[in-house]
């Protein structure tokens, strides 16, 4: 490396790793979790942060356990479209606000492929959770039929028009964006480094033609599919990549605490 050459980081947005815990873990072993990544993570900036995405009755619980650690944070993993009312078994964005819930994750591709949850739909999630000053942690990303046809590119783009560019710049700047090939999810096979980079900076560029450049840099893009302690460092290292969405890996302390030091400072 050229010794003249000084990278200097001037990107200053937020850099996150987030565990989804999926339907996963008792109220018991979520909080053994959670003590045993509490009592070893710490964050290395101001800008960094560790979102727990943990079920709907565990959330109360996640937050007393986090309370005392500045950046961590809990997620809901999903909210109804609706407002209130007859809609048993949904839980509104309105009762996460009551609880003092920062964030929800929209549109995992497990809720659009077994929830049928549609473009159209994720928008009044969107809405209803900007409404309610809950910030959406919006997830997009293609299937392995499409990575094959070479379209993941204009895919990707239609989900994030279809769901997200009816907002103004000042709320599209609260989205947190999670990109998660659907064939890597879960697989352990993960995107290479250059495969994440492309789509991450292929994203930036739709959301800077869209909302302009300054709004693009702004925006938090998360990695999400097969992300471990091991790989990581490698995956955040890209300049596009601003942290994880991880899943498998997240239910496993010592993984999770290598994958939040992993973040860029
Ligand atoms: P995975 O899941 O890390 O187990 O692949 C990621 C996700 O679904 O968010």
């Amino acid at each position: 490396m050229n010794p003249f050459i000084i990278i200097i980081n001037i990107n200053m947005r937020k850099q996150i790793a987030a565990a989804n815990w999926k339907m996963n873990l008792t109220a018991e072993q979520g909080q053994a979790l959670l003590s045993a990544i509490l009592s070893e993570a710490s964050l290395n900036g101001p800008q960094q942060e560790v979102i727990f995405a943990v079920p709907f009755p565990y959330l109360e619980m996640a937050q007393r356990q986090i309370r005392e650690k500045k950046g961590f944070l809990v997620a809901a993993q999903n909210c109804s479209s609706k407002k209130s009312g007859a809609y048993t078994g949904e839980v509104s964005a309105e009762m996460l606000q009551s609880i003092g819930v920062p964030y929800c994750v929209i549109g995992h591709s497990e809720r659009r492929e077994y929830f049928l949850e549609t473009g159209a739909v994720l928008a009044e999630k969107v809405n209803i959770c900007l409404q309610h000053h809950l910030l959406p942690l919006f997830c997009c990303g293609e299937s392995l039929s499409i990575r094959e046809k070479g379209t993941q590119n204009v895919f990707v783009q239609t989900q994030l028009e279809e769901s997200l560019f009816h907002l103004d710049e000042a709320q599209v700047k609260k989205v947190v964006l999670a990109y998660e090939p659907v064939w890597a999810i879960g697989t352990g096979k993960t995107a290479s480094t250059e495969q994440a980079q492309e789509m991450h900076a292929f994203i930036r560029s739709v959301i800077a033609r869209q909302y302009g450049q300054t709004v693009a840099d702004e925006i938090t893009i998360l990695y999400g599919g097969s992300v471990k302690g091991a790989n990581a460092a490698e995956l955040f290292a890209s300049p596009d990549v601003d942290g994880g969405l991880v899943g498998g890996a997240s239910l496993l302390a010592s993984d999770f605490i290598q994958i939040i030091k992993a973040l860029k400072q």
